[in-house]
């Protein structure tokens, strides 16, 4: 049945759950009336998969679909501008709703480019990975990545809706899904321990691929996203939460030495390291610290590395967009289902964290 999450604060939209990608047309149709003027921008391979799906809803609109490869690399100025050309070609106006089908690069790109062209226009939010449905699709932020810097360029722009089909997560595979649920266990430690048990009771059925299960968990995972950007939309508070194992996480994917681990890797490992430097703090339990362990090891997510210089890992964290002043700021779990920031960490301290999730 058709669920309804609302995200709150001045620039609020809701998000529908269990939605159908054909049944997204009669909700634009009520919402935007039967005028208006839809560009779909999808990559090729989730066009082959969904593309029909959500245009057989469109046949009473004006509607062009626009493909990119599919490429974190398309996350570019280079495709805005190729967009651009495209979206001008095709007519778009002021009017038209720019619908973004895929998972978190053409979240991102899409969002992006309606909220540039013609100083911005509407778009709506159709996230296909579970990363996107309990994630990016949801906080209003898009962006493209730039030489200098991952998504260095880009805005708040919430969108007008968020459309999310969980059928679609049938035809993901296992690392994607892995991917996504690196954040649902974030999301559990940051807010929620009952998502922790909920995830901890069902990781059987998760890691099976059991669908209804794969559903419950990312409706109740984005619900604590939901929460959290509500409060705080433009990122000046409480929603650094969120980045619970990033700064460990990200340190690993611009590393040299770990080349190819994915974002959900670094997070997973990310969190085994931010929750070892809890319990050396006295924040977690040794038994909290063996459910977190635990619980990534029963989701098959990895929680180790091989060795490497802590302190060439330590530098990497030094960069961390989230630092102030010169400090690492670094959000630590607070026994399970509660975080804080902690902005006094010495060298020392994370050094030995990192040494930890060493094999
Ligand atoms: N805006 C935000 O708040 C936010 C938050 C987190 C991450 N991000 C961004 O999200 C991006 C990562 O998103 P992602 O993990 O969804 O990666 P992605 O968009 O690259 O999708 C992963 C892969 O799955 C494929 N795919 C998508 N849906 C599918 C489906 N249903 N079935 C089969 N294959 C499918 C894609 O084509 C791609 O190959 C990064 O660029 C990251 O910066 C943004």
């Amino acid at each position: 049945m058709l669920q309804q999450v609302n995200v709150g604060g001045s620039n609020g939209y809701p998000i529908f759950l269990n939605a159908s990608l054909e049944g997204l047309g009669a909700y634009l149709e009520e919402k935007f009336g039967v005028k208006a003027h839809y560009l779909l921008i999808t990559n090729n391979r989730v066009a082959n998969l969904y593309a029909e799906r959500v245009l057989k809803g469109l046949k009473e609109f004006r509607t062009d679909l626009i493909t990119v490869p599919d490429s974190e690399e398309e996350k570019s100025l280079t495709t805005i501008a190729r967009l651009t050309e495209e979206a001008v070609k095709f007519r778009t106006d002021r009017d038209s709703v720019v619908l973004a089908l895929g998972g978190g690069v053409i979240g991102d790109l899409a969002g992006f480019f309606a909220t540039i062209y013609y100083r911005g226009i509407r778009y709506i939010q159709i996230p296909t990975t579970l990363l996107a449905q309990v994630d990016s699709s949801i906080g209003g932020k898009v962006a493209v990545n730039h030489a200098c810097g991952k998504n260095l360029l880009g805005a708040f722009s919430p969108p007008q809706a968020v459309w999310t089909d969980f059928s679609t997560l049938r035809t993901l595979p296992w690392s994607e899904i892995q991917n996504g649920l690196a954040e649902t266990v974030k999301h559990a430690m940051v807010a929620d321990p009952e998502l922790f048990d909920f995830i901890e009771s069902h990781a059987d059925a998760i890691r099976n691929h059991d669908q209804d299960l794969l559903s419950r968990l990312a409706a109740r995972s984005l619900a604590v996203k939901v929460k959290i950007v509500s409060e705080d939309e433009k990122e000046h508070g409480i929603r650094i939460l969120l980045n619970l194992g990033h700064s460990f996480g990200h340190a690993l994917e611009t590393a040299d030495s770990y080349k190819g681990i994915s974002h959900g890797q670094g997070v997973s490992i990310g969190l085994a390291a931010a929750a070892n430097l809890a319990r050396d703090r006295g924040l977690l339990t040794e038994k909290e610290l063996a459910r977190i362990i635990s619980l990534l090891d029963k989701l098959k997510l990895p929680r180790n590395i091989p060795p490497c210089a802590a302190k060439d890992l330590l530098s990497l964290m030094a960069a961390d967009k989230k630092n102030k002043a010169g400090n690492k700021i670094l959000v630590l779990p607070v026994g399970i289902g509660k975080s804080m920031v902690v902005t006094d960490c010495t060298d020392q301290e994370i050094m030995q964290a990192w040494e930890k999730v060493f094999k």
